[in-house]
C-alpha cells in the first residue's frame, strides 16, 4: 500500500492558549495559524480571547488589538482598512476573504483564521505572492498601441469603457486564485482566474492593439484552459467580481477566431 507522509514540518501542532481578559463576559475566541521560518518548529494554532466590548466590529480590528495588546509578535498584512489594497487577504472560517471587510459577527463561535490556502508561507497569516504577482506581470497589465500616440489621451466611447465594469475593480488580493483546485494543482503553469480576469480586462479594451498577441499568448494547454468552470473563484471574491465569466469570455472568443 502507498504511505503518504506530510512534508517536514508541514504536521499542525496545538499552540498557546493565551489569558482571557478580565472585567467583561463579552469574549469572543480566535484560533490562528502561527508559524515562524526562524524557529525551526511546526505550524500551530494560537487561541486568544478578545474583549469585544472594547473591539471594533471586523476581523481585522480584532487581529490588530490581538497584536497591540496581547501578542505583538503575531504578524499579518494590512494597509488600506477598507477593501481596497487587498493585503488583508486570509482564510477566515473556511472563506477567503478580506479580514478588514469581514464582521466578527458573521462567524458562530470561535473565529478560525488561517493564511491563504496552497501558497508558501513567509510568516504567521502572510502568504509568498511572487508567483501570483508573477503570473499579473505575464499577461502585461497595461495598455499595447502600436499607431502613434494622440496629442492629448486615447479616447473610449462610453460603451467601449462600460465593458471595463466588473474587471477593473480587481484589488489582487488573491482570494479567486488561491480557492481554484485547478490553481492548487497547477498553479506553476495555470495563471488562475486573478491573472485571467486582468487578461480579459486588457482584451477587451477598445484602445488596446495588441488584442490577437495577447489571445495567442493565452492559446495554451495550461495557462487557460485548467480552468474547469468549477467556479470557487467567483463565489469567493470580496469584491463581488466575477472571473469565472472573464474566463469563459476568454474561450469564446478564442473559439470565434478559430472559425
Ligand atoms: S471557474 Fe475556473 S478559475 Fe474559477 S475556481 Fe473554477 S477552475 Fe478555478
Ligand atoms: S477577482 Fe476578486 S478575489 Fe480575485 S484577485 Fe480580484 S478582487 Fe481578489
Ligand atoms: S486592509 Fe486593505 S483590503 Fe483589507
Amino acid at each position: 500500500m502507498v504511505q503518504l507522509t506530510l512534508p517536514k514540518n508541514s504536521r499542525m501542532t496545538t499552540g498557546k492558549t493565551w489569558p482571557k481578559p478580565t472585567g467583561t463576559t463579552n469574549i469572543k475566541q480566535f484560533q490562528v495559524y502561527r508559524w515562524n521560518p526562524d524557529d525551526n518548529k511546526n505550524p500551530a494554532i494560537d487561541t486568544y480571547f478578545v474583549d469585544m466590548d472594547t473591539c471594533g466590529p471586523m476581523i481585522l480590528d480584532a487581529l490588530i488589538k490581538i497584536k497591540n495588546e496581547i501578542d505583538p509578535t503575531l504578524t499579518f498584512r494590512r494597509s488600506c482598512r477598507e477593501g481596497i489594497c487587498g493585503s488583508c487577504a486570509m482564510n477566515i472560517d473556511g472563506i477567503n476573504t478580506l479580514a478588514c471587510t469581514y464582521g466578527i459577527e458573521e462567524v458562530q463561535g470561535a473565529v478560525k483564521i488561517y493564511p491563504l490556502p496552497h501558497m508558501p508561507v513567509v510568516k504567521d497569516l502572510i502568504p509568498d505572492l511572487t508567483h501570483f504577482y508573477a503570473q499579473h506581470a505575464s499577461i502585461h497589465p497595461w495598455l499595447e498601441t502600436k499607431t502613434s500616440a494622440p496629442a492629448k489621451e486615447w479616447k473610449q466611447s462610453i460603451d467601449d469603457r462600460a465593458k471595463l465594469d466588473g474587471l477593473y475593480e480587481c484589488i489582487m488580493c488573491a482570494c479567486c486564485s488561491t480557492s481554484c483546485p485547478s490553481y492548487w494543482w497547477n498553479g506553476d503553469r495555470y495563471l488562475g482566474p486573478a491573472a485571467l480576469l486582468h487578461a480579459y480586462r486588457w482584451i477587451i479594451d477598445s484602445r488596446d492593439e495588441s488584442t490577437g498577441e495577447r489571445l495567442d499568448d493565452l492559446e495554451d494547454p495550461f495557462k487557460l484552459y485548467r480552468c474547469h468552470t468549477i467556479m470557487n473563484c467567483t463565489k469567493t471574491c470580496p469584491k463581488g467580481l466575477n472571473p469565472a465569466k472573464a474566463i469563459a469570455n476568454i474561450k469564446k472568443m478564442m473559439v470565434e477566431r478559430a472559425v
